[in-house]
This record gives structure tokens, C-alpha cells and sequence, in this order.
């Protein structure tokens, strides 16, 4: 079997993965591109060419597609390909402050996918489709290498007391009106514990996100603090990758191992990714991270 090529992106995480057509993707192959995904978090794959029925194909390699409009979906309808897009369907640009643009700066904060969601994301796989000229980038912070590092003192703080995630929490953060959309109401209160473990080879990292609103055992001051502390020590900046978008990359990571985020781009310029999350699975070490309580 040959072995993949690979760059690191970042001393502690992250690999560029060279010569590769993610449109060739097979068992194989597969074996490869996931056992270099468990150890380190964040894959780059340049100048792909893939339609969205290859990107569900790869995607599929993963798990199961993550599909938040069920069950509103129509009987017999596609899945279409989320986008995370400010064009609006006469080519034009969404208004930098209309809902639209106000969700897409609530991806600003740093999260992880679908922690809101009864089942959350494993990974999202990230393709590029429309890049901006400045600005747009997508930043990255290692929750493994952070926990690693992390004090004990601080670590003792939070290890063994569930979290609370609320999708409508990351969203008040930008705009409460945006907070009250059905969109953001749709799901109850999800409670994870603090620390994925990951099956595969038993590492940690802290398992929080924007949408994390409150910590047990602590009032509701106290477990905000706690989280914002707890952020910002796996955000630091010996921590963080950031991606500058060039049309064709692909990105895949490991959401049990980093946090994400976009950052800012002039609105009036358009840019356009395209996403799948798949959900995360009992071989995923999702049993673990249900709360005992
Ligand atoms: C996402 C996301 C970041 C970006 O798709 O989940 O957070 O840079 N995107 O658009
Ligand atoms: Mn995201």
C-alpha cells in the first residue's frame, strides 16, 4: 500500500495530504486518510475537483451525513449540500447586517459543530468554492495539544462536571433577535461531558464551543466565566492554525480535537463554502461523552 505524502500545517496538528484525488477515494484509502485524521485533527487536500455528489461520497467514508432540516425534510426530497454562502440567489451579496451575515459572524466565535444537536458533528469536511481576495480565513485551535498543556488547577475545575450547549446561545452572542429564529430554537438543552476521549489512541481534549451556555454544578455566572476561561487557554495563539482559502482545498477535522472559527471578510465581496458534517458515533467515543448524571 503506498503511504500518503504529508506536510505538517501547524508543530502540534494539522498535515497538508499531497497527491491525492479525493474522487478516488476507496477502503483503501480511506484507511489511510483516517488513521492520519485521528492523529492529527485537521486535514488539507489542495486543487480538488469534486462535484457535491463526490463530497457526499467521501463524506459517507466518515459516517452518516448530518441532515439538520429532518424531520422537516420533505418525503423524497435531496439532500442538497449546505452551503455556507453570503450570495444571494440573484447573484448578489447578502447586507452585512441581515440575518444571514449575522449567522454567518456567529461562526466567528470559536465552536465546534453540532454540539446543540442530539447527535453532534465527528467532522465537517469543508470545500471551497468562491474565495475573497483579503481576509476569510479559517482559524483553528488544537483542544488536545491546549488540554495537554492545560494546568491541573484548571483542569480540576471543570473535569468531571457535564456542559450545557445551546445553539441559540452562540447566536444571542451576536444578535438576540437572530437567537429567537426557529432555526436556532428547534432542539433542547444538549449536555456532553468536558473531555472526548478519543477511542482510537486514548487522547484528550477539552470538548466545548461557542454554544456551551453552562457547566453543572456552578451558577450560571461561574459557568460562563469557566468556559470563557477554558477557551481562551485552548485559543492561545501557540495553538491556532489559520487557513487562507484558495478555490479547490478541502479541509477535514476532527471535532473531538479542535475547535474552529471564520474570520472577517469585506461583505460585499462574495464567498462561498460548501459543507457535510457527518455525526459522530458510539466508535467515535460518543457514549463517553453522555453525562453518568
Ligand atoms: C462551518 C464554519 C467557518 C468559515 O462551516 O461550520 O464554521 O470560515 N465555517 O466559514
Ligand atoms: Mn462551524
Amino acid at each position: 500500500m503506498s503511504v500518503m505524502e504529508m506536510t505538517p500545517l501547524h508543530p502540534r496538528y494539522g498535515v497538508e495530504i499531497h497527491g491525492i484525488d479525493l474522487n478516488d477515494v476507496d477502503d483503501a484509502l480511506y484507511a489511510q486518510i483516517r488513521a492520519a485524521f485521528e492523529e492529527h485533527s485537521l486535514l488539507l487536500f489542495r486543487e480538488q475537483d469534486l462535484s457535491d455528489e463526490a463530497h457526499l461520497r467521501f463524506g459517507r467514508y466518515f459516517g452518516s451525513v448530518e441532515n439538520r432540516s429532518v424531520p422537516d425534510l420533505k418525503e423524497g426530497a435531496e439532500f442538497k449540500v449546505p452551503e455556507v454562502s453570503n450570495i444571494t440567489d440573484d447573484g448578489g451579496v447578502t447586507g452585512e447586517m441581515d440575518m444571514h451575515t449575522l449567522n454567518l459572524k456567529a461562526n466567528m466565535l470559536w465552536h465546534c459543530d453540532s454540539t446543540f444537536l442530539p447527535i453532534p458533528a465527528l467532522t465537517n469536511i469543508l470545500i471551497a468554492r468562491v474565495v475573497t481576495k483579503e481576509g476569510g480565513a479559517t482559524e483553528f485551535a488544537s483542544t488536545r495539544a491546549g488540554w495537554a498543556d492545560m494546568p491541573e488547577d484548571l483542569k480540576a475545575r471543570i473535569r468531571g462536571r457535564g456542559i450545557w450547549h445551546r445553539y441559540g446561545n452562540s447566536r444571542r452572542k451576536i444578535s438576540p433577535e437572530l437567537a429567537e429564529d426557529a432555526l436556532f430554537t428547534k432542539w433542547k438543552d444538549q449536555h456532553w461531558n468536558p473531555v472526548w476521549t478519543n477511542p482510537v489512541n486514548g487522547r484528550e481534549a477539552l470538548y466545548i464551543a461557542s454554544h456551551a451556555f453552562a457547566v453543572d454544578g456552578l451558577d450560571d455566572l461561574e459557568g460562563e466565566r469557566l468556559i470563557d476561561e477554558l477557551t481562551e487557554f485552548v485559543t492561545q495563539p501557540d495553538y491556532v492554525f489559520s487557513h487562507t482559502w484558495n478555490v479547490g482545498d478541502v479541509l477535514v477535522w476532527d471535532q473531538r480535537a479542535v475547535l474552529h472559527r471564520a474570520t472577517p471578510w469585506n461583505y460585499a465581496e462574495p464567498r462561498k463554502l460548501t459543507s457535510i458534517c457527518i455525526s459522530a458515533s458510539e466508535a467515535d467515543g460518543l457514549d463517553a461523552l453522555r453525562p453518568q448524571n
